[in-house]
């Protein structure tokens, strides 16, 4: 296994696995090429792909900052690779270079069913944050 950068090309196989992966939901946000791309481009330190022996891409991370705050998504373990602390390792990528670009604290969302996912971020350290509630609005409906 081995970890490098995750670029725009390597969008189509990377969409490939988020859809086979449960907890993605990829319909909240814009998961197309440029939407990712956008990502990739203004975050390129920040994003990580694991591969396989083969070549193949068994698992994904995006990171992100807006300077002040980090936030992590489509973290992402092909069916069969997990449980072998690629996962973990992927995040302590971002996490470490989040550090070092100054940032404090680290958010993510996952959806309110995927109780799987949440108890995998309690384990590493995160605590849900019970005091607020997260709000936003589609630009183009106003
Ligand atoms: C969640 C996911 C990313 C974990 O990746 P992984 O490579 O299997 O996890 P790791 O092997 O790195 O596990 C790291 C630690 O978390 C623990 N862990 C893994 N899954 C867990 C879970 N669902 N609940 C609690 N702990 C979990 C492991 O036992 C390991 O513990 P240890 O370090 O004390 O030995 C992967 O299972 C996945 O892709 N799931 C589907 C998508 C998803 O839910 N993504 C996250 C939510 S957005």
């Amino acid at each position: 296994m081995q970890i490098r950068n995750f670029t725009a090309d390597d969008y189509t196989e990377a969409y490939t696995l988020w859809e086979k992966t449960p907890g993605m939901n990829l319909g909240s946000l814009n998961n197309t090429y440029s939407g990712i791309k956008s990502v990739i481009d203004h975050n390129p330190a920040l994003c990580f792909a694991a591969i396989n022996d083969d070549g193949a891409i068994i698992g994904t991370i995006l990171g992100g900052t807006d300077g002040r705050k980090g936030y992590l998504y489509h973290t992402a373990i092909a069916d069969g690779y997990r449980g072998q602390h690629i996962g973990s390792t992927l995040i302590h990528k971002v996490l470490d270079e989040l550090k070092a670009q100054g940032i404090e604290k680290i958010g993510l969302f996952t959806t309110n069913e995927n109780v799987k996912g949440r108890e995998f971020w309690e384990h590493l350290g995160f605590k849900q944050r019970t005091d607020i509630t997260y709000l936003d609005i589609d630009l183009d409906l106003i």
